[in-house]
């Protein structure tokens, strides 16, 4: 079955009691059991509902993954994983994860004895050398955020592989349309189904997959102890969005490629950076990779800070907001937003200068997204 397919009917079969074609939202807390002990499969919501089971099946299709958990959100997906470490257990990540990724190591795991090993600069020496302080997984993003650096993922599964350390991979940028990790190697996907994969900015939810059943029975033990369920309304928000995966990011895709060749001639723009430009460090580890290059930008702008905020401030079409991955455009400023606690001398060194600016490239008509940057710009 081929991905659009998938997406429409793997978890969408109508409801086996009434006919409905869109599947029910089991708005429950609890669950009759026929006799003590002894459910139709479901017993609490906090533990499983059948509106978390549609949405594994689903995401697990996509992602061509034999298992799936889901959520409260990307965090609760990540906190469910690390509660599967000890004390004493390393973490190594290469550099360029979400920002709430590194708080919540760094600031909640740590103090239960979990260390996070940051690879900066990522030189396979550099990473060899961690991976050699025998830590339970390497974890990274590609492509990363703001940078969208891209890391070749069959190259450090393998790396990883060789230490006998599980690679865990945060794959929300690129959704399960345009990237596949575990058939490239990797143990361990999630990612945040708040941003592309739901696709409308009106939810929150997180994922984990594998092939591995010991970590689904893992998962979700994690989820119904550590209280991070979702709701089933949400999940029957996400599956309704997740239906339209294909289409919007091609779209994306689409309009991101036309912006990015646009703002690379602009003479007011330094540099872009869009892994789908041959320009862009890592083209073409990305082409090998990616079904897709998403609808992700930045841009550095040769503008003073004043400048930079007066301009992102004054767009029509492109909201200031965090997030991504909604059908509709936003723009961020990681140097005053995402990445402001970071100090300006250091954010400079690993690229974050003043005039960075973030897209997330919506599917609007492009000649609108085109013309709002032109007059902004001007
Ligand atoms: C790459 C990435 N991973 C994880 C998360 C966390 O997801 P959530 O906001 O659903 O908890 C985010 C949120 O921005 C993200 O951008």
């Amino acid at each position: 079955m081929h991905f659009a397919t998938k997406a429409i009917h793997i978890g969408s079969e109508p409801d086996p009691v009434t006919g409905a074609v869109m599947p029910p939202i089991n708005m429950t807390s609890t669950f009759e059991l026929d006799s003590p002990g002894h459910s139709k499969g479901y017993d609490y919501t906090r533990a499983n509902n059948p509106n978390f089971t549609r949405l594994e099946l689903l995401l697990a299709s996509l992602e061509d993954a034999a298992y799936a958990t889901v959520f409260s959100s990307g965090m609760g997906a990540l906190s469910a994983l690390i509660s599967t470490l000890s004390q004493g257990d390393k973490v190594v990540a290469l550099n360029g994860v979400y920002g709430g990724t590194y708080r919540l190591f760094n600031h909640i795991f740590n103090k239960f004895g979990v260390e996070f090993i940051d690879v900066i600069p990522v030189t396979v020496e550099a990473v060899e050398k961690a991976l050699s302080l025998k830590p339970k997984w390497l974890i990274f993003e590609t492509p990363t955020n703001p940078l969208m650096n891209i890391f070749d993922i069959e190259f450090f599964v393998k790396l990883a592989k060789k230490y006998g350390v599980l690679t865990v991979i945060d794959n929300t940028f690129a959704s399960p349309y345009c990237q596949n990790p575990l058939k490239l190697g990797a143990d361990i996907v999630w990612h945040s189904t708040t941003k592309y994969i739901s696709g409308h900015s009106d939810v929150l939810g997180g994922v984990v997959m594998s092939n591995n059943e010991q970590l689904k029975k893992d998962m979700d033990f994690a989820r119904k102890t550590l209280g991070v369920n979702p709701s089933p309304f949400d999940c029957w928000l996400i599956m309704r969005g997740a239906k339209t995966l294909q289409l919007r990011m091609e779209q994306h895709q689409k309009n991101a490629m036309t912006i990015a060749n646009y703002l690379e001639k602009h003479p007011k723009v330094r540099k872009v950076y869009y892994p789908g430009l041959k320009s862009h460090q890592g083209h073409e580890i990305a082409k090998k990779q990616m079904r897709c290059f998403n609808g992700m930008l930045s841009v550095e702008f040769n503008l003073p800070l004043e400048d930079t905020i007066k301009m992102i401030s004054s767009f029509k079409y492109f909201t200031l907001a965090e997030s991504l991955g909604g059908v509709e455009s936003l723009v961020s400023h990681p140097a005053t937003m995402t990445h402001s606690i970071i100090p300006k001398k250091d954010r400079e060194k690993i690229g974050i200068s003043d005039g960075l600016v973030r897209f997330s490239i919506g599917i609007e008509d492009c000649a609108d997204l085109i013309e709002d940057l032109d007059k902004s710009l001007s």
